[in-house]
C-alpha cells in the first residue's frame, strides 16, 4: 500500500487516525489546515501521491455557525472533496471522505441503510451531502464513510462536557429525545485504517459503535462511569434546548453495509465509552 494522507489532521478525528495508524505501523501521514487546505487543487496535489489512498477529515463542522455561514461550510464540504476527488483521480489514489448521519432528515424509526433516502435540513447536512455526490461523480473509487456522535472524551466533546459537569454542578439537563449511537473515534479511525487496506470497498458505508441512546443515556453512562449518581442527569426535550440547527431525532445508521462487505464491526458503545472513560480519568 502507498502512503495513508489525513487531511484535517489536527481536528478530533484526523488525530485519532495518526495515533491509531502509528499504533498499527501504518504509513499515515497527516496535513493540518495550515500544511494542506483541501479546497486548493495545488495544496492537494503536493500531499498526494500515486497509489496513496487520502483520508478526509477536513470539513466545516460548526453545525449552528454553517446556518448562517453557508458559503463556508460549502467551500469546505462540498468543494473541498470535489477537489480532493479530482487530484485523486489524476494521480490514481484512493479516496475516503467521511461524511455524516446529518445527511438524513431524521424520521427514520429504524436504521439508516446506505442507500435509504437523503434528506438533510440544515446547512451542515446539504454541505456534506453535496460533498458525497462531488466524490461519487468524480472518483467512482471512492468511499464515502458515513459515522454520527464522535466523541473522544476530551475538548469540548459531548462527553468531555459531560464530565466537566459532573465535576462542576450537581445536576445537569440533556436531551432524550434525540436517538444514535454514540461513538468512539479511535474505534471509527481503526474501521477507516481497514477500509483503507481493503481492495474494492463500497461506494457509500455507515461505521458506528454499536446499538442505539439517547443524550442523556449517554450521559447517564458517563456519570455511571466515572462512579457518580447518574440520576443527576435530567432528562429535558429539544424543545426545551432550541439550537440555530435542528437537531436529527433519530441518528442510527445500520452498520449492515460494512458488515456485509467482510470489515470488522465496531463494538457495542458502552464498551467503547468504558475504555474512553479510563482514558480521560
Ligand atoms: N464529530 C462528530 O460527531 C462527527 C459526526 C459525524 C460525522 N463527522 C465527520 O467526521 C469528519 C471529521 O470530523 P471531526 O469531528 O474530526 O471535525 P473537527 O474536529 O472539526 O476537525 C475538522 C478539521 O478540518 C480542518 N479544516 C477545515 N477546513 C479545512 C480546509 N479547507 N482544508 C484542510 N483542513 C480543513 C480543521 O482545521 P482548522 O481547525 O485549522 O480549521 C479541523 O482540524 C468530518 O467530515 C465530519 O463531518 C463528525
Amino acid at each position: 500500500m502507498g502512503s495513508i494522507v489525513i487531511t484535517g489532521a489536527k481536528g478530533q478525528l484526523g488525530q485519532q487516525l495518526l495515533r491509531v495508524g502509528a499504533d498499527q505501523s501504518l504509513p499515515v501521514v497527516g496535513f493540518d489546515s495550515a500544511t494542506l487546505d483541501i479546497t486548493d487543487a495545488e495544496s492537494v496535489r503536493k500531499a498526494v501521491t500515486p497509489g496513496s489512498v487520502v483520508i478526509n477529515c477536513a470539513a466545516y463542522t460548526a453545525v449552528d455557525n454553517a446556518e448562517t455561514d453557508e458559503a463556508a461550510a460549502f467551500s469546505v464540504n462540498e468543494a473541498g472533496p470535489r477537489t480532493l476527488a479530482t487530484v485523486c483521480a489524476e494521480l490514481d489514489a484512493r479516496l475516503i471522505q467521511v461524511s455524516t448521519d446529518y445527511v438524513f432528515d431524521g424520521t427514520a424509526t429504524s436504521p439508516y441503510e446506505t442507500d435509504h433516502a437523503t434528506g438533510p435540513v440544515t446547512v451542515y447536512g446539504r454541505s456534506k451531502l453535496a460533498g458525497e455526490l462531488a466524490v461519487h461523480e468524480i472518483l467512482p473509487t471512492a468511499s464515502v464513510v458515513r459515522t454520527a456522535w464522535v466523541y473522544t472524551g476530551s475538548g469540548s466533546d459531548f462527553v468531555s462536557t459531560m464530565l466537566r459537569l459532573e465535576r462542576e454542578r450537581d445536576t445537569v439537563s440533556v436531551v432524550d429525545d434525540q436517538i444514535g449511537s454514540p461513538t468512539y473515534s479511535a474505534d471509527v479511525a481503526a474501521g477507516l485504517l481497514e477500509l483503507a487496506a481493503y481492495p474494492a470497498p463500497p461506494a457509500t458505508l455507515h461505521l458506528t459503535n454499536a446499538g442505539q441512546a439517547s443524550w442523556f443515556d449517554l450521559a447517564r453512562a458517563v456519570f455511571e462511569g466515572v462512579g457518580a449518581d447518574p440520576d443527576r442527569v435530567l432528562p429535558v426535550t429539544s424543545a426545551e434546548f432550541v439550537r440555530p440547527a435542528p437537531r436529527p431525532a433519530y441518528s442510527v445508521l445500520s452498520g449492515a453495509a460494512w458488515a456485509n462487505a467482510g470489515l470488522t464491526p465496531l463494538r457495542p458503545w458502552r464498551d467503547a465509552l468504558a475504555v474512553a472513560l479510563a482514558k480521560c480519568t
